[in-house]
């Protein structure tokens, strides 16, 4: 019996990507400069949700009630998260409707008007709206960006441009730590810590306005001539009547082409329902998998490791931030080369063993209330962080956005990328709040052993589930969703080996 590999999981069926006159990352400056633009948008989510812990320690000096209140200082954590789970859902629907462009400036102005609240504000309640603000801002823009930036994108480099934006995020975490480090002596910290996010916004805003709208968006929605426009700066002339044809073929097919889709369509249809369990189920795994206790806890697992020095678990945490952008330039030049799953795959036996060293790190731990780590299992869980980051970058960090930026067809891409970056948002805010909980319930050898138990679900996950999407054109990758609702059957396979033979 002859096994046809284009059934299996892991393959794009019949699909082949193109191979000819590839676009390399660096010489498209067009695209580059478009990609560079719209991860301002993943710079500000970096910074907003990386500058509280510094800036929180500051406020409490300023404000008794929030020092005397946990709870309100945890809603002040926490709000941002609050409201970027809403704008990622509203912002779905805002790209859908009215594009990218709008929905980036939408974002650009929420940053502005809530890193000026935050900056001024004289009570904590104030502060609160303002991280509400902003937070809805850092949600937009994480639906936006990497839609933007995949619908700009040539497909042979469409996962490192969408790996770029990540950059700019674990980037603006560095950065967050780094303006908490330099700006402690300061009068005023936490204001112009909370403040200076106002800047990239403006920036962006200024830059936004001379960017064009996405190709794709513009000929969905039926303006041909100016999407056709926008890919002329992208593609050779060759090159250009292919992309064309392949827009015209899919909006063709498509019958909810030029329609804005409402977020019930999504259950709707059984292929859409099978991309958005895809996508919303890596999102949720790449936090259950614990990057946030990493990063937003670092200095405390450093303290709880035994290291009991403010300086050295603030420089420890700048390290982890910096490591984790460096692995995430690695994610981009790996992720078009060795694809989406087996990036993925390695990343999560990395996050695995580097969980299971943490949690037998802390399993060292004397059994006396309160105790930390004698130096060497302190180091040890040491080790186990830093390769924690160092599998987890390249890997779990980007790919949940890349891909749920290339599997769902045109009309759904912003509606269903915004709700499964809801997700993402949900279980951000899931791991964030219960974190310090569960490690008081179960132990922190516990906590991570939980953590190294969700990243084996994951892998499962990623091998049944996910398909590789790597070089694909968004006409191909939507064939595959159809190919598994059934839609297409065999004819598919016909239709799969067309287009390849049109593309060879
Ligand atoms: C995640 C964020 C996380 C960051 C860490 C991103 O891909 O979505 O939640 O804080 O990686 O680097």
């Amino acid at each position: 019996m002859t096994i046809d590999k284009s059934m299996m999981p892991g393959s794009s069926g019949p699909l082949e990507a193109s191979s000819k006159k590839e676009i390399s990352f660096w010489s498209n400056k067009y695209v580059l400069g478009l990609t560079t633009t719209a991860g301002i948008g993943g710079l500000l989510f970096g910074y907003d949700t990386g500058v509280i812990s510094g800036a929180l320690l500051y406020i409490r000096d300023e404000f008794k009630a929030v020092n005397d209140n946990s709870v309100l200082q945890e809603t002040i954590v926490s709000m941002a998260v609050v409201g970027a789970m809403i704008g990622a859902a509203a912002g779905g629907w805002v790209n859908d409707a009215y594009g990218r462009k709008k929905a980036t400036l939408l974002a650009d102005v929420l940053f502005i008007i809530g890193s000026f609240v935050m900056c001024i504000a004289p009570d904590p309640n104030i502060l609160i709206l303002g991280r509400l603000f902003v937070g809805v801002g850092v949600g937009i823009a994480s639906v936006t960006a990497p839609v933007y930036i995949a619908e700009a994108a040539p497909s042979e480099i469409r996962g490192g441009l969408v790996a770029t934006n990540v950059l700019m995020i674990t980037g603006g975490q560095f950065l967050s730590y780094l303006v908490n480090l330099s700006f402690t002596e300061v009068p005023g910290t936490w204001r112009w810590m909370l403040g200076v996010a106002a800047i990239p916004a403006v920036v962006q805003f200024i830059l936004m306005i001379f960017l064009p709208e996405s190709p794709r968006w513009l000929y969905m929605k039926d303006k041909k001539s100016k999407a056709i426009a926008v890919l002329e700066n992208i593609y050779d002339s060759d090159r250009l009547q292919e992309e064309i044809d392949q827009l015209a073929d899919a909006s063709n097919k498509d019958s909810q082409s030029g329609k804005t889709v409402s977020y019930f369509d999504v259950l709707k249809s059984k292929e859409i329902r099978l991309a958005f369990f895809t996508g919303a189920g890596l999102q949720a795994f790449q936090q259950f998998t614990g990057i946030n206790t990493v990063m937003y806890y670092c200095p405390t697992i450093v303290q709880m490791a035994g290291f009991s020095s403010k300086q050295l678990a603030l420089l420890l945490s700048l390290i982890v931030a910096a490591m984790n952008a460096v692995g995430t330039i690695i994610g981009i030049l790996l992720i078009d080369k060795c694809g989406r799953r087996l990036l993925a795959l390695v990343s999560l036996s990395g996050v695995f063993a580097s969980l299971l060293i943490l949690s037998y790190a802390f399993s060292l731990q004397p059994k006396t209330l309160g105790a930390t780590l004698g130096s060497g299992a302190g180091w040890l869980a040491i080790v186990g962080l830093v390769l924690y980051i160092a599998f987890f970058s390249p890997g779990m960090g980007p790919v949940p956005w890349a891909v749920n930026s290339e599997i769902y067809p045109e009309a759904y891409r912003g509606v269903c990328g915004g709700m499964s970056a809801t997700v993402n948002w949900i279980s951000n805010f899931i791991v964030a709040q219960t974190f310090l909980s569960v490690v008081g319930l179960v132990g922190t050898r516990g906590t991570f052993l939980i953590f190294a138990g969700v990243s084996v679900l994951a892998f499962l996950f990623v091998l049944l589930f996910v398909p590789e999407t790597k070089g694909l054109t968004f006409e191909q990758v939507e064939r595959i969703w159809k190919e598994r609702a059934g839609v297409l059957g065999m004819s598919a396979s016909g239709g799969g080996q067309h287009l390849q033979g049109n593309e060879a």
